[in-house]
Parts: C-alpha cells; sequence; structure tokens
C-alpha cells in the first residue's frame, strides 16, 4: 500500500518533531498533526515560526520549509483522522495518580479516548502506529477497542517507538542508529509494516529499520531506557563513592568508558536524570515485572530510580550542609531549569526537587533559564503540591538576566548544562555575590580551577572538595 496522507494525534516533543522531519523527507506525503489543546496548535501556527511550542536546535527551520505544503496542524481530530490512511498515536503516557498501579503504571486513558476516537471515525481500513511509549501488549488493547467499537474497518496495529532525545530531536530523527517497526506477522501485518518502512526508507538505509514483532518492539523502548538511566545511576553511585575516596568520577568514567564493551556514552556524573521518560518508563516496567510476579526483577529496575532521588536529595543536603546548616533567607542562585541542555522541557528535571527541598528549608531561589518561562517553573513547583502557590512566589525569583540572577547570592547551583554558562564573565559574577561564595556544579560543566583562583568556592559532583 502506498500511503499519501497520515496524521498524528498528539504535537507534543515526540508527535511534533517526528512529523515534521517525516513532511520534510516525504514532501509527497500530506502530514497532519492534531491536537486537542488548541493553544499549543496556535503556537504551532504562529506567522513566526521562532514561536512554535518547542525548542529543538533546527526545528523552526524545517516548520518554516514544511508548513503549508505538506505540514499542517490542526485542531480538527476527527477530519485528520478520515483522510489519513495511517495514524500515528503520540499523546502522553504519564504515570497514573490514581487507584491500582498509581505512581507506577503508565495510565493510558489518552491512549485509550483515541482508539475509540479511531473507531468511531473510520470509515476505511487504516493503520494505527503506536509512537508514544507503552507498556507492552498495549497493542492488543487497542486493536480490541479498534475491533469491537469500529465501523466493521480492518486497523493494522504497528509499534513504531520513537528513540529521539530532546534537545538533538532533529538530528536524531534525521539520522537515527534505528528505526523499529512492531507488527503481526500475518500478510497484513506485514503489508502494514511494509509500507510504515516505505516511509523512513526515503531518508534512512534499509539495514537501519528493524522489523520485529509488536511484544519485542514495544518492550525494547521501555528497555532502551531503562538502561540509559541504569548507566547514569549507576556513575552516579559511584560519584559519592569518589567523593569520599578521593578518586574523580570524571577520571573514572573516562577510565572505564574507553573499554569499547563499556563505551562512553551516557556515563556523565550530574546532580540527577530528569526528562518525561526515564523515570515513567523504569516505574513501568517495575510494574509490569511486579505484575507477573517477578519480584527480583522489578526490584532490580526500581533501584536505579531509588539512586537517582539519592542524587538530587544529596545535592540539596550537601548545599544545606556547606552553607554552614542552613540556608533560611538566603539567596541560592540556580542557573538551568530545564533536565538537559538544548531543550525548554522541564518534566521531572533535578532542578524542580532540588529547589523544593531548598524552599523547605526557607532558602530564596532565583532562576535563570536561557529558555525556561518564569511560568513553568512556578507550575512545575505548584505540581509537586509539597507547598502553597503563594509560598512558592514567595520563595522564587525568576530573573531574564543571569548576572542580575547572581547579584547578591550565596551561592550559585547549576542545575542544566547549558554552554552559555561557560562563557560568563565569572570574576564579575563573584564580585557582586556574598563572600564565601559557592558553586556547586550538578554538571560538572565550569572550569573549577580558574573559578577557584578567582576565589569562589567550588564543588562539583563526584570529586573530594578542594
Ligand atoms: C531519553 C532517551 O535518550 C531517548 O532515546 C528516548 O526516546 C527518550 O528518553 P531524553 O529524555 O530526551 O531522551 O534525554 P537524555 O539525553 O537521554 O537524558 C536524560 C537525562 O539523563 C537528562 O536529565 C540528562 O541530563 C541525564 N544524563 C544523561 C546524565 O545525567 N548523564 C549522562 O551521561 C546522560
Ligand atoms: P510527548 O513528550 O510524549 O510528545 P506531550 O505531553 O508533549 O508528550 O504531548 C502529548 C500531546 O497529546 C499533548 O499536546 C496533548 O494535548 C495531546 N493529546 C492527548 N490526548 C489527545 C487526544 N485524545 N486527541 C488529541 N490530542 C491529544
Amino acid at each position: 500500500m502506498k500511503i499519501n496522507t497520515i496524521c498524528c494525534i498528539g504535537a507534543g516533543y515526540v508527535g511534533g518533531p517526528t512529523m515534521a522531519v517525516i513532511a520534510k523527507m516525504c514532501p509527497h506525503i500530506k502530514v497532519i498533526v492534531v491536537d486537542l489543546n488548541a493553544s499549543r496548535i496556535a503556537a504551532w501556527n504562529d506567522d513566526n515560526v521562532n514561536n512554535i511550542p518547542i525548542y529543538e536546535p533546527g526545528l523552526s527551520e524545517i516548520v518554516a520549509e514544511a508548513r503549508g505544503r505538506n505540514l499542517f496542524f490542526s485542531t480538527d481530530v476527527e477530519n485528520a483522522i478520515s483522510e489519513a490512511q495511517m495514524i500515528f498515536i503520540s499523546v502522553n503516557t504519564p504515570t497514573k495518580t490514581y487507584g491500582s498501579g498509581k505512581g507506577m503504571a503508565a495510565d493510558l486513558k489518552y491512549i485509550e479516548l483515541c482508539a475509540r476516537q479511531i473507531a468511531k471515525v473510520a470509515v476505511n481500513d487504516k493503520i494505527v502506529v503506536e509512537k508514544s511509549t507503552l507498556p507492552v501488549r498495549t497493542a492488543e488493547a487497542i486493536k480490541n477497542i479498534l475491533d469491537n467499537t469500529g465501523n466493521g474497518v480492518k486497523f493494522q496495529i504497528l509499534s513504531n517507538p520513537e528513540f529521539l532525545a530532546e534537545g538533538t530531536a532533529v538530528q536524531d530523527l534525521l539520522n537515527p542508529d534505528r528505526v523499529l517497526i512492531g507488527g503481526d506477522t500475518t500478510v497484513e501485518g506485514e503489508e502494514a509494516i511494509a509500507a510504515l518502512a516505505a516511509i523512513y526508507g526515503n531518508w534512512i538505509s534499509e539495514d537501519r529499520i528493524l522489523k520485529t514483532n509488536v511484544w519485542s518492539s514495544e518492550l525494547s523502548k521501555l528497555s532502551a531506557n531503562a538502561f540509559l538511566a541504569q548507566r547514569v545511576s549507576s556513575i552516579n553511585a559511584l560519584s559519592e563513592l569518589c567523593e569520599k575516596t578521593g578518586a574523580d568520577v570524571n577520571e573514572v568514567a573516562r577510565a572505564i568508558g574507553m573499554d569499547s564493551r563499556i563505551g562512553s556514552k551516557f556515563l556523565k556524573s550530574s546532580v540527577g536524570f530528569g526528562g518525561s521518560c526515564f523515570q515513567k518508563d523504569i516505574l513501568n516496567l517495575v510494574y509490569i515485572a511486579k505484575s507477573y510476579g517477578l519480584t527480583e526483577v522489578a526490584d532490580y529496575w526500581e533501584q536505579v530510580i531509588i539512586m537517582n532521588d539519592h542524587q538530587k536529595r544529596r545535592f540539596a543536603n550537601n548545599i544545606v550542609k556547606t552553607l554552614y546548616n542552613t540556608v533560611s533567607a538566603k539567596k541560592i542562585t540556580f542557573l538551568g531549569w530545564a533536565f538537559k541542555k538544548d531543550t525548554n522541557d522541564t518534566r521531572e528535571s533535578a532542578a524542580i526537587y532540588v529547589a523544593n527541598d531548598l524552599l523547605n528549608e526557607q532558602a530564596n531561589i532565583a532562576v535563570y533559564d536561557p529558555k525556561v518561562t518564569e511560568k513553568q517553573i512556578l507550575f512545575d513547583l505548584d505540581y509537586l503540591h509539597s507547598r502553597t502557590e503563594a509560598e512558592n512566589r514567595d520563595g522564587v525569583e525568576v530573573f531574564e538576566d543571569p548576572y542580575e540572577a547572581c547579584k547578591d547570592a550565596h551561592a550559585i547551583a547549576i542545575l542544566t548544562e547549558w554552554d552559555v554558562f561557560k562563557t560568563y564573565d565569572w570574576e564579575k559574577i563573584y564580585e557582586q555575590m556574598h563572600k564565601p561564595a559557592f558553586i556547586f556544579d550538578g554538571r560538572n560543566l565550569l572550569d573549577g580551577e580558574m573559578l577557584s583562583r578567582i576565589g569562589f568556592k567550588y564543588q562539583s559532583i563526584g570529586s573530594a572538595k578542594k
């Protein structure tokens, strides 16, 4: 089957960039991205492409090229479903906050709503592609809904998890390590797989397009994220040991990373991993293992999260301890709020939890992030429900200028590894701070020797205090 119209339900961090790249690389395919969130769609359609709702290097240029040509953003979900031969489901699958599986299982209510809407609207055969990360065997549930509530048309369900990382989404989509497509082993299933593979085949070589059964594909996505997160927790566990023993975690990471069996990537010690995927997917994996009675498997993966929570908490505790056991009424400046550089995404960012701990110690938090808005920062803190909204507004001030943010601070904490922080005039910042002027580098980003020469008391993750 040759595909000429596709639609994507969900214009978020996955759906938006993925569809923009497909539209760019396949000008012969009409790509419609729909979302219930009208303001998000309006932002995708903003005349000024710099105002699209997601910041990713290279993305606004692609949207400028394809939008209105073969890339469309709309709130008209039903029309898009009925027009498309292939429908990507790219809605959010947050961790459940209620009922059974609360705090662990993925909440599939948005997925189910999509499936019901597709079933209601479709009057001809469709291929439905799971793009969102889903628990293994979700495709079965989607298929049940489609087959039992539809208009008698045929659906093929494919799993096509997205491995893009934020901040490098465009590069990852243009040049992925692999594309994974899971589908039924029936003739119709194989045809559907071939139709989706042909889309990617417009710019990705065949040997990098892996075809598996649906369950392997669903589980591979959870497994890949679990492995990546586990590496970060492993190096972070070692960072605490390094601080006690005089070893340096950067040196240890380099030494072990040069073993080609281990590899050098994802060994950067930090204040803790964040992002919308790692924690959610591991909790989901733990939940699935538990539901099959696999206690040891569940405990093994849960430890990755326990270690990550510990790393965030000990970063905050160390600030309190170092500032003579009290941060009450002291100004502590956060440079960075996003969960990593080159994105405006703050979901599960370590900054949120560190700020919350310090606010509970009555610190005044000043924040500067090149891409994150004040509204988002306050939303993130309010969402924790650990303090009232009024308390959060009292304790937090967000700045548009980093030098103003650092002025009169007792300490600076680096929470995100934005490159621009390295270029600041650190002498000027030092002059304007209370002394002793502390820097807690949660990303091992800055030049500690240079900062110590200026007069800062500099501490990084995973090396003994200087
Ligand atoms: C991740 C996966 O990499 C991607 O394949 C999947 O599709 C979605 O989840 P993402 O969350 O965008 O992508 O970012 P990633 O680069 O994996 O970083 C996740 C977190 O780990 C960030 O907070 C990052 O700062 C942290 N991290 C990463 C480290 O602390 N150290 C490292 O060495 C690498
Ligand atoms: P991700 O990072 O996985 O892309 P996001 O939360 O950024 O997740 O995006 C998911 C998007 O899906 C949101 O913009 C949300 O409004 C949208 N969405 C959720 N359910 C539906 C639905 N039934 N129809 C259309 N859009 C939906």
